[in-house]
């Protein structure tokens, strides 16, 4: 390849990841993860990891998967700009009584940061995923 061809092959490259991160910088977050399905995966995902988290799993003995992982996705959802509505408590209602810690946040934002690494979420999305968290921090703790 001569130089000329070579600098026209390393351009249109470059504006090919520049057009790629530009549509995908239109897309809410909700798509970006990959959807409904790639959500729920995440989700389910977490509870195996929670489960297993013996930091806080305590915290959850009287808690049916099921229910919780169907809330979960739906705030998730809604919350990164999907298709969803949710029904349940606002945040700070919902943790009200457990007198949750930092700790405690601290423990379930590292698992839910494991689990993004697990599904290679690129970096961008799984620090907005975790900054969606971090602004919740305080209506769900010391409640
Ligand atoms: C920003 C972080 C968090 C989010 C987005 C979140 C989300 C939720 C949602 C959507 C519900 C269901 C609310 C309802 O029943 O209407 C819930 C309940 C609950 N959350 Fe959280 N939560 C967070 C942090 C935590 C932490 C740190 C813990 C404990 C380590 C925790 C423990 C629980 C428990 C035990 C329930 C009740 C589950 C049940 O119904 O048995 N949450 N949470």
């Amino acid at each position: 390849m001569n130089r000329l061809s070579r600098c026209i092959a390393i351009g249109a490259l470059a504006i090919s990841f520049a057009t790629s991160a530009a549509a995908d910088s239109g897309k809410s977050l909700f798509d970006r993860l990959g959807g409904l399905n790639a959500l729920n995966a995440v989700v389910n995902e977490l509870w195996t990891v929670v489960a297993a988290d013996s930091r806080i799993n305590a915290r959850f003995v009287h808690t049916k998967p099921e229910v919780f992982g169907s809330q979960l996705l739906d705030f998730l959802c809604q919350a990164s700009g999907g298709p969803c509505t949710y029904r349940g408590k606002d945040m700070r209602a919902a943790h009200t009584g457990m007198k949750l810690s930092a700790a405690d946040f601290d423990a379930l934002a590292e698992d839910t940061a494991k689990v993004l690494d697990k599904f290679s979420v690129p970096s961008v999305e799984k620090n907005e995923v975790l900054h969606l968290l971090g602004s919740l921090k305080g209506d769900v703790i010391g409640r």
